[in-house]
């Protein structure tokens, strides 16, 4: 977690930065190190930093405070470190490596190596090593930047595997009612894999990482989503792999003793799952997928 220093407080206090009105603000502006250049003010997505006059350091607009959605990008993208929320010091947003860049070729490969791993080694993952994970994760965007995800990790494999008999049971509930759309689930298929002792729900996986968040809030879905994403591509990095559990999802959201046994906070809803585990087989080749379909200018119009 964000902690602000010291030192960078006593730098407030003593009034050597700058302090809007006489009174202390959300932004934080260090008149020694501004170079008047108004970056932070081009840079600011909801537009709350103002330069009253030329070359004047930057200010808070009026309500600036209870507008900021603190991203912080005021604080990232000034060069010289003059800028500052109370809440995020520009000495403790640790700098961009930009010799680590990946090249385009680098960034293709990092994408397309991306695999869903569904074959798992027996062996549980370290619990430090899926906090690492999530870690890596929860810098995933999010509207507003309200960054509103929450964690549940289920670590017991003897757990993941009693939620994944729940699923089957919502499936077998599904064949019952309506076989034809079961059926075109392939539920039938899962259903018999089961019964062969074969879990194709959670693939047998040690650990499901599910996202959760408050369901009234409509950016919870999409940052949910993107942030399990991120876990995806980041699970290599630790030696781990990955593969979204989509048909617990759907379970999860309909099957009342899947919903109890998840126990999630009142108000929340099951936003996504991933099982987690040390994948048993490397792959060695990229597989080919569907040219893109792109549409230049107006739509009906492909080039
Ligand atoms: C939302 C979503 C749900 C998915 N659910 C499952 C699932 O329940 N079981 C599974 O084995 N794979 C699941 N997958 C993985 C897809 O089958 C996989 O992404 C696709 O076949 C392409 O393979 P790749 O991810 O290795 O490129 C899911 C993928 C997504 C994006």
């Amino acid at each position: 977690m964000f902690s602000a220093g010291w030192g960078f407080a006593r730098e407030v206090l003593s009034g050597r930065c700058f302090r809007y009105n006489g009174a202390m603000s959300h932004l934080i502006v260090d008149e020694r190190k501004c170079r008047r250049d108004g970056i932070c003010v081009e840079s600011c997505p909801v537009g709350i930093i103002e330069l009253r006059e030329e070359k004047a350091v930057p200010t808070p607009a009026d309500g600036a405070d209870a507008l900021c959605i603190s991203c912080g990008h005021c604080v990232a993208v000034c060069p010289y470190g003059a800028m500052s929320l109370d809440t995020m010091a520009s000495e403790d947003c640790p700098p961009v490596q930009g010799e680590w860049a990946l090249t385009p070729e680098q960034t293709e490969h990092f994408l397309r190596s991306r695999r869903s791993i569904r074959v798992y080694r027996e062996e549980p993952v370290e619990k430090e090593k899926l906090r690492r994970l999530i870690e890596i994760a929860r810098y995933a965007p999010s509207g507003h930047n309200a960054q509103p995800v929450q964690w549940l990790v289920v670590h017991d494999a003897d757990e993941v595997n009693r939620m994944a008999g729940m699923a089957a049971d919502w499936m077998r509930s599904v064949l019952k009612a309506n076989p034809d759309m079961g059926r075109g689930m392939l539920l039938d298929r899962i259903i018999a894999a089961r019964d062969a002792g074969k879990d194709t729900i959670c693939r047998g996986a040690h650990h499901l990482v599910v996202t959760h968040g408050p369901e009234k809030d409509p950016v919870v879905p999409s940052a949910c989503t993107i942030a399990l994403a991120y876990l995806e591509l980041a699970a290599p990095s630790l030696g781990l792999g990955a593969c979204w559990a989509g048909y617990l999802h759907v379970a999860a959201l309909q099957w009342p003793p899947l919903k109890e046994a998840l126990a999630l906070p009142e108000g929340h809803a099951f936003q996504g799952g991933m099982m987690v585990g040390y994948p048993k087989y490397r792959y060695k080749r990229f597989p080919l997928r569907k040219d893109p379909l792109i549409t230049w200018g107006q739509p009906g119009e492909p080039l």
